[in-house]
C-alpha cells in the first residue's frame, strides 16, 4: 500500500502541507494520537529487612532497597506524583533451596504488603512470584540435580501467591516462567476464598541480559548456569504468542512482556492478538542505561524517558512497569499544566 499511497499523496504538494499540525503545541497536543499517563505506571520497589534502611543500588542510581517503613514513604511519594500501583520484590534474611521466605505469612514482602495496605488502602499493590529472591541457588523453580524442576515448583509457587493474597495483595504477578503456573495460581487462589484477586503473568518473559541490575537489586542472581531453560530464547516471536495465549486459557487477568525495549514488536503482537489489558516491563538495564547516559551528559534523561515510555505506549502496552515511574509522572504533570 505504501508506495502507492506515496504516489497519491506527494503530487498534493503544496496543497498537502504535513507541517500544519505541527506548528504549535496546542496543536501538536490535539493531533497527538497516543498518549501517556502517569496512571499506566507501575513502580517496582525493593523490600528487606531492617528499620530506616535505605540502600542505593549502585547499578540503578535513584532505585533502593529499602525497610518495610521506607518503603511505605515511597509508596507515599508514588501515589502523591499520581502513580497507582507498585509491584514489590522482597530481600529476605536468610534463602534456603525450597524459598521458604516466599510463602512464609511473615515473609519480607508479606509484611510490606500489610503495612503499605494499611497506610494507603487504595495503593494497588502487586506482589511479584517466583522464588529466585528466596532460594540459595538463585533459580526461579525447584532445583533437583542441575535440573530446574517444573511441577514441585507449581505447589510452591501457588501457596506463594495465596499468602501474598492473604497479606492483602491486591494483584499476583508470577515471572517464574514455570509450564502450567497461571493455572496453579488461580486455582489455589479461588479454593481459598481469593477469587476476586487478578492475576498479571509475565507471559512472554525473556532470558534477557537486562535484567543484571536487578539481580544485584533483589540478590537473586543464579548461583550456577542460567535460566535459559525456563525463560524464552530472545529471537522467538511465535513462541511468544504461544506463552501469552496459554497464559489466557489458564486464566491470566493481564499479560506482559518483558524486557520492553528490545522486544516493541511483540508487545504490537501481543496487543493485537488479546483483548486483555498488555503490560510492558520496562526492566532494570534499560533504566540503567538511560541513567548511566543521562549523568555523564550524554543525553536528555526527561525527554529520553518519556519518548521510551510513549513508544511502548505506542507499540500497545496499556501498562508500563518502570522504575522511572514518580519521575516520569511528575513531568507528565508539569507538561500538562503548562497548557
Ligand atoms: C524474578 C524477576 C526478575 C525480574 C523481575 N522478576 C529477574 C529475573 O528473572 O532474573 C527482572 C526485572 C528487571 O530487570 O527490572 N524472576
Amino acid at each position: 500500500m505504501r508506495r502507492e499511497a506515496l504516489q497519491m499523496t506527494s503530487p498534493l504538494f503544496p496543497t498537502v502541507r504535513m507541517r500544519r499540525l505541527r506548528l504549535t503545541e496546542a496543536t501538536r497536543r490535539l493531533v497527538r494520537e497516543t498518549r501517556l499517563h502517569r496512571h499506566d505506571l507501575v513502580l517496582p520497589l525493593f523490600v528487606c529487612e531492617g528499620e530506616g534502611v535505605r540502600r542505593e543500588i549502585s547499578s540503578m542510581p535513584g532505585v533502593f532497597q529499602t525497610s518495610v517503613d521506607e518503603l511505605v514513604a515511597d509508596a507515599e511519594r508514588a501515589r502523591a506524583s499520581g502513580v497507582l500501583g507498585v509491584i514489590l520484590f522482597g530481600i529476605p534474611a536468610s534463602k534456603d533451596p525450597v524459598g521458604s521466605g516466599a510463602y512464609d505469612d511473615a515473609g519480607i514482602v508479606h509484611r510490606a504488603i500489610r503495612a503499605l495496605k494499611a497506610r494507603l488502602p487504595e495503593l494497588i499493590v502487586m506482589a511479584d512470584v517466583c522464588l529466585c529472591e528466596y532460594t540459595s541457588h538463585g533459580h526461579c523453580g525447584v532445583v533437583e540435580g542441575e535440573r530446574i524442576s517444573n511441577d514441585p515448583t507449581l505447589d510452591l509457587l501457588a501457596r506463594s501467591s495465596v499468602s501474598f493474597a492473604r497479606a492483602g495483595a491486591d494483584v499476583i504477578a508470577p515471572s517464574d516462567m514455570m509450564d502450567g503456573r497461571v493455572k496453579a495460581i488461580r486455582g489455589a487462589l479461588d479454593a481459598e476464598g481469593f477469587d476476586q484477586v487478578p492475576i498479571m503473568a509475565y507471559s512472554a518473559k525473556f532470558a534477557s541480559a537486562f535484567y543484571g541490575p536487578f539481580r544485584e537489586a533483589a540478590e537473586s542472581a543464579p548461583q550456577f548456569g542460567d535460566r535459559r531453560s525456563y525463560q524464552m530464547d530472545p529471537a522467538n516471536r511465535r513462541e511468544a504468542l504461544r506463552e501469552v495465549l496459554l497464559d489466557v486459557a489458564e486464566g491470566a487477568d493481564m499479560v506482559m512482556v518483558k524486557p520492553a525495549l528490545a522486544y516493541m514488536d511483540l508487545i504490537r503482537d501481543v496487543r493485537d492478538a488479546v483483548d486483555l489489558p498488555v503490560a510492558a516491563y520496562n526492566v532494570s538495564g534499560e533504566y540503567s542505561m538511560v541513567k548511566a547516559a543521562a549523568r555523564n551528559g550524554w543525553i536528555d534523561e526527561r525527554r529520553v524517558v518519556l519518548e521510551t515510555l510513549t513508544g511502548m505506549k505506542r507499540a500497545g502496552a496499556d501498562i508500563i512497569l518502570t522504575y522511572h515511574a514518580v519521575d516520569a509522572a511528575r513531568w507528565l504533570a508539569e507538561d500538562e499544566a503548562v497548557l
